[in-house]
């Protein structure tokens, strides 16, 4: 017996060194952690659970039988994050590059399979060269199987990616089809074709940062939902946005321990200025309703006229959208319909409250927007939250104009409650514009137009530029006091506790995509 542990352990021995010191240390010299030390960082102390780690490939062709290694290029199992179970893959580059064969398919397709029969999250750290090239279609084959579980798992459990090193060619797929792809800097990149592909094609010269790095993913592309420095701070980041989820789709949001005081906020009162054309910062407001430093954004450098995140407040786990006047003024656009469609989506598939914080001048006007689908754009975000069923809160702190008014949470389109600031014009346009249209006759024939423009102009304004017509009709529950604005929400939130609808059976919504 002695003997055979003795050979167990050796066995161990080798497959915890990957692909042995040398490649450990290019690793480390390319400023990265590798998959083990990933794997101990992220999860509980002690707590990891290794599935696999003897598993080889079966692959004769090219001299690969001589060519072995323990856990062929990826370590799978289970552990605790915060006590609680998740499922994880790190993909291992000092064996073939971390590149996918199909055992190396199979030990995920195994934890995804777990993953979502107990029900608990599935994070994936990518780091791979992509398709095994020795095995050819048998890695595709390795590949559309995850994809295909990608699929099954959406909406069921949280299913997040972290992308530590490269990430090209179908790789990209798995991740783009989980809930959050977090990428490092310099470190990582993804895209469908590399730059030398890119060059033959287009004739463009790129660089893999330029083409797919984390900064490019995160603000222009928006495939990336997170960005970090390193591989540290990258997990931190894992932990941290899983905090605010839940196991899976049946459960809700752990809360930590809270009790109301009298929560008012005086802060609040002198964040929107008078004058309805200046902008302020939405983070202000959001940082004055929320618990404190408990903001998580996701795609802040993304299409930075909306902002989403999850926040806790008295204790809960929240979803926030809020317009940002400081970039285009709050308009909405093509890239932030987009962005808060699918944050709305992913809150309301996973029990997650959403609040809205709402100033929006209307929809960005212009060919460049029309001609990229706008129209199917923005549904997008009208649809989503209109099949949103979590408890939905809106609070309008300035503006709330036209067809925008309706799509930011309006009380048509399902909210529960409807806050307004005493700030808030509610209305189709701006005075200014409406003005112009309904009495550009009897401005054109005045004596002085100028003057008679700014007179009707203030006869629109005193009847629309405030939030008392559309609370007259009910359209909005109630005008707060900014200052009582994170009671409100903290007791309203608490009051849709147990919110319930039943919707017509079908197979699924045809979102407009
Ligand atoms: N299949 C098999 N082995 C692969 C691989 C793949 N797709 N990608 C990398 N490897 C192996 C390399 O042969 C090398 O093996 P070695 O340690 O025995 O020398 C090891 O992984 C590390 O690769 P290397 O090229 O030295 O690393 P790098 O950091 O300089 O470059 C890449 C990384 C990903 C840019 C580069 O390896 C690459 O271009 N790989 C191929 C990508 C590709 O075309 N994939 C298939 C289509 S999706």
């Amino acid at each position: 017996m002695q003997d055979k542990i003795k050979d167990l352990n050796e066995k161990l021995a080798q497959a915890y060194l990957g692909g042995g010191e040398k490649r450990i240390e290019k690793q480390h010299a390319n400023k990265k952690l590798t998959a083990r030390e990933r794997v101990q960082y992220v999860l509980d102390e002690g707590s990891f659970e290794e599935i696999g780690a003897l598993v080889t490939h079966r692959t004769k062709d090219f001299g690969m039988d001589k060519q072995q290694f323990y856990g062929d290029g990826v370590v799978t199992g289970y552990g605790t994050i915060d006590g609680r179970l998740v499922y994880i893959f790190a993909q291992d580059f000092t064996v073939f590059g971390g590149s996918l064969s199909e055992t190396h398919a199979e030990k995920i397709c195994k934890i995804m399979d777990l993953a979502v029969k107990v029900g608990a999250p599935l994070i994936g750290l990518n780091d791979s060269g992509g398709a095994r090239i020795q095995e050819g279609v048998r890695s595709l084959g390795g590949y559309a199987d995850i994809f295909y579980r990608n699929v099954q798992a959406s909406g069921v459990i949280p299913q997040l990616s972290a992308i530590m090193g490269p990430c090209a060619g179908g790789a990209v797929y798995s991740p783009a089809m989980t809930d959050f792809t977090l990428m490092v800097e310099n470190t990582s990149y993804m895209f469908v074709t590399g730059p030398n592909v890119v060059k033959t094609v287009t004739n463009e010269t790129v660089t893999s940062e330029e083409l797919g790095g984390a900064s490019t993913h995160a603000s222009k592309s928006g495939v990336a939902h997170k960005t970090s420095t390193n591989d540290v701070e990258c997990l931190e980041d894992v932990k941290k946005l899983l905090s605010y989820l839940p196991q899976n789709n049946q459960e809700k949001p752990k809360a930590l321990p809270f009790e109301l005081g009298d929560e008012l906020r005086e802060q609040l009162s002198n964040i929107v200025p008078d004058n309805a054309n200046k902008p302020y910062d939405m983070h202000e407001v959001i940082s004055g309703i929320i618990d404190e430093d408990s903001f998580y954004e996701i795609h802040k450098d993304h299409a930075e006229n909306i902002i989403v995140g999850f926040a806790r407040l008295g204790g809960k786990s929240i979803g926030i959208v809020a317009n940002q006047p400081m970039f285009l003024a709050g308009v909405l656009d093509v890239n932030s319909s987009k962005k808060a469609a699918r944050f709305v989506r992913f809150c309301d598939a996973f029990n997650i409250p959403l609040l809205t914080l709402e100033d929006v001048p209307g929809f960005l006007p212009g060919t460049d927007q029309e001609w990229n689908g706008i129209i199917v754009h923005g549904a997008k975000l009208l649809y989503a939250f209109s099949e949103a069923t979590v408890p939905r809160i809106t609070v309008i702190t300035r503006k709330a104009y036209g067809g925008a008014y309706d799509v930011m949470n309006s009380k048509h389109i399902g909210s529960d409650m409807n806050f307004a600031w005493p700030s808030a014009e509610i209305a189709v346009m701006g005075a200014k514009g409406a003005a112009e249209i309904i009495f550009r006759k009897e401005i054109k024939d005045a004596d002085d137009p100028e003057a008679k423009w700014k007179e009707k102009e203030a006869e629109y304004a005193e009847k629309f530029a405030n939030p008392y017509s559309a609370t007259e009709r009910g359209f909005i529950d109630e005008v707060i006091l900014p200052k009582d604005t994170r009671r409100k929400l903290i007791k309203a939130f608490a009051m849709l506790e147990d919110k319930h609808v039943d919707t017509p059976k079908r197979k699924h919504g045809n979102i407009p995509l």
